[in-house]
This record gives C-alpha cells, structure tokens and sequence, in this order.
C-alpha cells in the first residue's frame, strides 16, 4: 500500500481527534489535548509577570512554556495577543525564542503575518499559510487578553 504526504496529514488529524476524544470525558478539570497529543490544562499570565514584559509593546514577543514545545505569543495591537505552534510545520523547525534558540521568525506589523526563519514559509495570524514551501497551515492558540488588567488566558485553539 502507498502512502502519500496528504494520507500522512489526514491520519495525523484524526489521531489528535481521536486522543482528545478519548481523554476529554476523563478529566475533571478543564483541560485539553493540544495539537502534539499532550494533555495540559488552559492557562493564565499577566503582563506584570517579568517573563512577559515584553507583551507590552506591540510587535513584542515570548515564548510561553504551554505544553512541552511552546508557543510563541506576539502582541498585534493593543487589544490582542496572538499565539503560534513554536514549531513550523514545513520541516518541524523552531521559530525562535523558546529553549534558547536564537533562530527568529520575522512578525509584519502591517501585513499581519509571520515568517518561518527557515525557509520564509508566510502564515496569516489565523495561522493559513499566505506565501513559501509550507504545504501546512501552523497551529494557532487562542489567547483571550484584557489590555485593561494586563491579564490573559492561553486556550488550545
Ligand atoms: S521549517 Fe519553516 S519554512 Fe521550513
């Protein structure tokens, strides 16, 4: 039998399904299966918290410890803070700041869209892909922001 990338992808979607399935009904709290199987639970920050200072410019950026690889959050406007798989899905490479890496995707303030240091793969901020080799859309995390308390809640999507 063959096997082809798009058979990969539609296999790879519904084991995720399929494990938040079935973890979901186990839980008592309000936890989620993110997009590499791992189960962790909503999160909160604050700007307040040092780690996050950066957050408070716009076009200023971190990697939050979510789950076992990261995401990379990046503050666009006043009101919103959007949040990226710290993984490119073109060839699973880091797109900067967590776990020291100093690889560091470029964010356009004006066209709204992030470029993969790699290979300049171009995802829109719902994460579709706008431009280069990336036959995948990257992961988005919803991230709910009050810019009037500074503080956030990370969600899974
Ligand atoms: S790893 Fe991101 S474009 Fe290739």
């Amino acid at each position: 039998m063959s096997c082809n990338e798009s058979d990969l992808m539609t296999r790879r979607q519904a084991l995720k399904a399929l494990a938040a399935v079935s973890v979901c009904p186990l839980l008592l709290n309000c936890e989620f299966v993110n997009f590499h199987g791992e189960v962790v639970e909503e999160s909160t920050f604050s700007l307040s918290d040092p780690a996050m200072e950066a957050l408070e410019e716009i076009g200023g950026r971190v990697c939050y410890e979510h789950g076992s690889r990261g995401i990379l959050l990046i503050r666009v406007s006043e009101e919103e803070i959007l949040g990226f798989d710290q993984i490119c899905p073109h060839q699973d490479q880091p797109l900067g700041l967590c776990s020291g890496d100093t690889s560091n995707a470029l964010w356009d303030q004006d066209q709204q869209t992030l470029t993969c240091p790699w290979h300049e793969s171009v995802f829109a901020a719902d994460g579709s892909v706008v431009g280069g080799p990336s036959p995948d859309p990257i992961e988005t995390y919803r991230v709910e922001f009050d810019p009037q308390t500074g503080e956030a809640t990370v969600f899974s999507t």
